[in-house]
């Protein structure tokens, strides 16, 4: 198999890069957040204060989390329902956050990374994919742009979708996701020692992904 590990911050443009990159190399794209969203979504619906370990490890014991896929795209599921819109909520971007630094939750999630990458040649994106979750990964990059460049393209996405959103607010929290993720003590978010970075602050969506294609051609 042929894995692909991208890893980096919130809104460096990850998951629409790496599903353009799978899609022309005919790979599965994986969104490895997702998972953790899955499990954010769970405790927020179920009234567990994801910054208390406790609850959130004893939820562990309730909730199965699975992907499928349709017409190629990943759907996630939550006890078997598929909770792939509603983890895109914008309040879940900070539950998915607290969880994803109890290790509980990291290994409770482990197996199913691991064996979707054994079984599929695949484009894995999240942030300890280089480091922890596939540290054999033929190709591993780190993609990341300025807090500031990260911060305008959400705010254009979300203006684009109809959205009244605000500049400063999600500056705001991107730095605070990113602060928690990069210090949490298990798995942070970090550049592996062999992985390709890629500043995207200066670069058009298409130099990217042109870029990640001839590194795979270089390597595969
Ligand atoms: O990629 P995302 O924004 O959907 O991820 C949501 C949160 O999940 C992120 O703030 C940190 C966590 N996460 C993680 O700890 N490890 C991963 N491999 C992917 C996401």
């Amino acid at each position: 198999m042929f894995n692909i590990a991208l890893d980096g911050p919130g809104g460096a443009g990850k998951s629409s890069i790496a599903k353009a990159v799978a899609k022309e190399l005919g790979f599965i794209y994986v969104d490895t957040g997702a998972l953790y969203r899955a499990i954010g979504l769970y405790s927020l619906r179920n009234a567990i204060d994801t910054k208390d370990i406790d609850g959130v490890i004893n939820s562990l014991k309730s909730i199965n989390v699975d992907f499928t896929y349709v017409d190629g795209e990943q759907k996630v599921l939550l006890n078997n329902d598929d909770v792939s819109t509603d983890i895109r909520l914008p309040e879940v971007s900070m539950a998915a956050s607290n969880v994803s630094a109890i290790p509980e939750v990291r290994s409770f999630l482990l197996d199913l990374q691991r064996k979707i990458a054994n079984e599929k040649d695949c484009l894995m994106d999240g942030r300890d994919i280089g480091t922890v979750i596939l540290p054999n990964a033929q190709l591993k990059i780190f993609l990341t742009a300025s807090a500031e460049v990260r911060a305008k393209r959400r705010f254009d996405e979300l203006t684009a979708k109809g959205q009244e959103v605000n500049y400063d607010e999600i500056l705001k929290d991107l730095n605070e996701r990113d602060y928690q993720d990069t210090h949490r003590e298990i798995a942070p978010l970090k550049q592996a020692d062999d992985a390709v970075l890629l500043d995207t602050s200066d670069m058009t969506f298409d130099e990217v992904k042109a870029k990640i294609l001839a590194l795979y051609e270089e390597r595969k």
